[in-house]
C-alpha cells in the first residue's frame, strides 16, 4: 500500500488576481502534505498539464467554468495517473483526465474524472488528440466546409489554429493564417502547408489580408475576437459563416472591451453565420473526432506541433509565454523528465 504521508505535494496557487497583464507575482508555489483519499476518491500523479489561453479568462470572471479566486490552486487541465484509489470505477494505472489543477498530485471524486485512452503518445493525447486537435475538428465541422473555399484563421500558429488549418487544407481549402511573426508564417507556410499567412503586428495588416484574398473570406475561425475579429468582418464574403471558438485577445486584461464595430451592421448586409461552441458540447462524438485525427496523422496530413516545457515549477511563466505568443503548436507542462 502507498504511503501517502511519504509525498509532498507541489501546488501552485493563484495569489492575487492580474490587474491587468498576467505576472509570475500573481503566483505562489507552495509544498502540502497530502491528505487520506476517502470512499469514490482517486489519487492521480499528473504527468502533463495543458497550457490553454482559458486559464487566464478563469481569473476573468465566471466562464463555462467557475472563477478562479486567490487562494485557490491554479486550475488546469490535465493527465494523470492513478496511484491509489477507492474507486470501483478506477483502478491503480488507469489513465485519467480532467481539471486536475496546477499541482504533482490531484485527489478527485471519481464523478470529476475521464478515464483517458492512450491511442498513441501520452503528449500526442494531449495535443492533436486531445481537446485542442477535438476544438479544431468539431468547429470546422460547424463551418461545412466546402472543397475550394476561402478559409482564414486566427492564432493560426497556436495549438487550436494550426491544427484547424491542416485539417481545412485536408477539405481542399485555400487556407490563410493570421500570426504575429515572420517566423510563425514561414512555419506555417514551409511545415504545415498554409496557403498564406498575415502578419497582424504589420500596420498595413488590413490592406495585406485584402491583397491575400480578393476574393474575401468564406469561413473565418475565430480564435481571437477584438480587433482582428472586427477587420474581418469587412473581409467577409456575403453568406460567410464566423466560427468563433475563443476570444484570446480579450482575456490577458481586467475585463473584456467593449464590442467591435461593425455588429450587428455587417452580419446583415452580409448576411454572416456566427456559431459559437465549446468542445465539451460534443463528448458523445469524440472517439470519432480521435479516430479521424489519428488517421490524418498516420497518413501524415497532419503534422502535429508541440511545444512542451519541463517542470512543474515552469507553469506560470509557461501560461504568461503563451499569452504573449511565445509557443508554436500546443503548449504543455511535463511534470517530471
Ligand atoms: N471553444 C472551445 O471549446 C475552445 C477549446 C480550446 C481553446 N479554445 C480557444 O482557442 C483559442 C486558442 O487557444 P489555445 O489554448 O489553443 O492557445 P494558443 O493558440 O496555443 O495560444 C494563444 C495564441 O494566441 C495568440 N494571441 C495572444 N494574444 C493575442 C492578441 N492580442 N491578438 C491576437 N492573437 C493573440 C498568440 O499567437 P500569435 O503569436 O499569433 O499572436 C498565442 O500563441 C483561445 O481563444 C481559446 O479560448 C476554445
Amino acid at each position: 500500500m502507498l504511503d501517502t504521508n511519504a509525498l509532498v505535494n507541489t501546488q501552485i496557487f493563484l495569489k492575487s488576481s492580474p490587474k491587468e497583464k498576467l505576472l509570475q507575482e500573481n503566483f505562489e508555489l507552495k509544498e502540502t502534505k497530502l491528505t487520506p483519499i476517502i470512499d469514490n476518491q482517486v489519487l492521480i500523479e499528473i504527468i502533463y498539464i495543458s497550457i490553454d489561453a482559458a486559464n487566464r479568462a478563469w481569473m476573468q470572471g465566471r466562464t463555462y467554468r467557475s472563477q478562479i479566486l486567490p487562494g485557490d490552486v491554479m486550475g488546469g487541465y490535465a493527465l494523470g495517473k492513478v496511484i491509489e484509489s477507492r474507486s470501483e470505477k478506477f483502478k491503480i494505472g488507469d489513465y485519467v483526465e480532467g481539471d486536475l489543477g496546477w499541482q504533482n498530485y490531484a485527489i478527485r471524486d471519481e464523478k470529476e474524472l475521464i478515464r483517458a485512452s492512450i491511442r498513441s503518445s501520452e503528449n500526442l493525447h494531449m495535443s492533436v488528440l486531445g481537446i485542442t486537435g477535438k476544438t479544431a475538428y468539431f468547429g470546422l465541422d460547424l463551418a461545412k466546409l466546402k472543397k475550394g473555399e476561402t478559409v482564414l484563421i486566427s492564432a493560426a500558429a497556436g495549438a487550436v489554429g494550426n491544427v484547424a488549418g491542416q485539417i481545412a487544407k485536408i477539405y481542399g481549402c485555400k487556407v490563410i493564417g493570421i500570426t504575429s511573426s515572420d517566423e510563425k508564417a514561414n512555419w506555417l507556410i514551409n511545415e504545415l502547408g498554409f496557403d498564406a499567412v498575415v502578419n497582424y503586428k504589420n500596420n498595413n495588416f488590413v490592406k495585406d489580408l485584402r491583397k491575400l484574398c480578393p476574393e474575401k473570406v468564406d469561413v473565418y475561425f475565430d480564435n481571437v475576437g477584438g480587433p482582428i475579429f472586427e477587420s474581418v468582418l469587412f473581409a467577409m464574403n456575403n453568406f460567410g459563416r464566423i466560427i468563433c471558438c475563443g476570444a484570446v485577445s480579450q482575456y490577458d486584461q481586467a475585463a473584456p472591451e467593449s464590442g467591435p464595430r461593425g455588429v450587428p451592421g455587417l452580419i446583415v448586409t452580409k448576411r454572416l453565420t456566427l456559431r459559437g461552441f465549446i468542445v465539451m458540447d460534443f463528448e458523445d462524438r469524440k472517439k470519432e473526432a480521435e479516430k479521424q485525427l489519428m488517421d490524418w496523422i498516420e497518413k501524415k496530413q497532419i503534422k502535429p506541433a508541440e511545444d512542451i516545457v519541463i517542470g512543474l515549477q515552469n507553469t506560470p511563466n509557461a501560461l504568461i509565454g503563451l499569452l504573449n505568443g511565445d509557443n508554436k503548436g500546443k503548449r504543455m507542462v511535463r511534470i517530471n523528465k
